[in-house]
């Protein structure tokens, strides 16, 4: 069982991109992995994120087996002339409980915007999607010394219309974007030293729900490294691209991740 006295408990959610391993056949052969248990039995929260077209066959392989599914994007509106776009409200018909919000891929290569995402967390959190919301700086950012302005300036733009009130539902990565699919992870006391400062700015928003917001790493997570990872003190899971595809290897950052703290 969960312990209640942990006020976070372990997410690890694996981000297939644009890559479909065969959402039904994967979803059932991680739930055997996990053990075919309910969520509450889990030690840690499961989220598998597929693309817009595996999301329905994901939903239904994941059944009652406690692993949740999560899109990779949405829009911040209910409806309306937004081609090629899908939104909060018809995620959670069809039974799909988180999104990523901010990923660095959908900032740099799709044009994802502050203000957009300043939309979005609001309408997720509105239509009961738990949202994770991505932030990250750039290689030449970090040896500029300016990650800690890149985060600041993040967090501030993207969670603006998020209340204290809600804080404790939105989940942030960390998730440097020189680590992501390039084999490098932050070292444990860049992480560390970024996830603590993450804290420190949602606690300057409201201290109470800061210490009940999940921070997640992400970049070049695998079943290798994940254990010394998920270790440090203030990281509660993991966003997991790559490795992810594999559910074996995913399953084993699963169990990396433990109950949470
Ligand atoms: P990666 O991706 O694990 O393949 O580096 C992480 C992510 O993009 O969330």
């Amino acid at each position: 069982m969960p312990d209640s006295r942990r006020p976070r408990r372990s997410l690890v959610a694996g981000n297939w991109k644009m890559n479909d391993p065969g959402a039904a056949g994967y979803v059932a052969d991680l739930a055997g992995r996990l053990g075919n248990r309910s969520r509450n039995a889990q030690e840690a929260d499961v989220w598998v994120c597929p693309p817009f077209t595996a999301l329905a066959d994901a939903v239904s392989a994941a059944g009652n087996s406690g692993i949740e599914i999560a899109a990779q994007n949405m829009h911040a509106e209910h409806s309306g002339a937004f081609t090629g776009e899908v939104s909060a409200p018809m995620l959670t018909a069809l039974g799909v409980s988180g999104v990523i919000l901010g990923h660095s891929e959908r900032r740099e290569l799709l044009g994802e915007t502050d203000d957009a995402l300043a939309a979005k967390l609001p309408a997720a959190l509105a239509s009961g999607l738990v949202p994770i919301l991505c932030v990250g700086e750039t290689e030449a950012e970090r040896e500029d010394g300016n990650t800690e302005r890149k985060l600041r300036h993040q967090l501030e733009a993207d969670l603006k219309r998020v209340s204290g009130r809600q804080l404790p539902e939105v989940v942030v990565a960390y998730e440097p974007i020189w680590a992501i699919g390039t084999g490098k992870t932050a070292t444990a006391q860049q992480t560390q030293d970024a996830i603590s400062f993450v804290r420190s700015l949602l606690a300057a928003r409201d201290a109470a729900a800061a210490t009940q917001v999940r921070i997640l790493y992400g970049g070049s997570v695998n079943a290798d490294n994940a254990a010394e990872l998920l270790a440090l003190p203030d990281i509660d899971g993991a966003l997991v691209g790559g490795a992810s595809l594999d559910p074996g290897q995913f399953a084993q950052i699963v169990a990396a991740a433990g109950p949470g703290r």
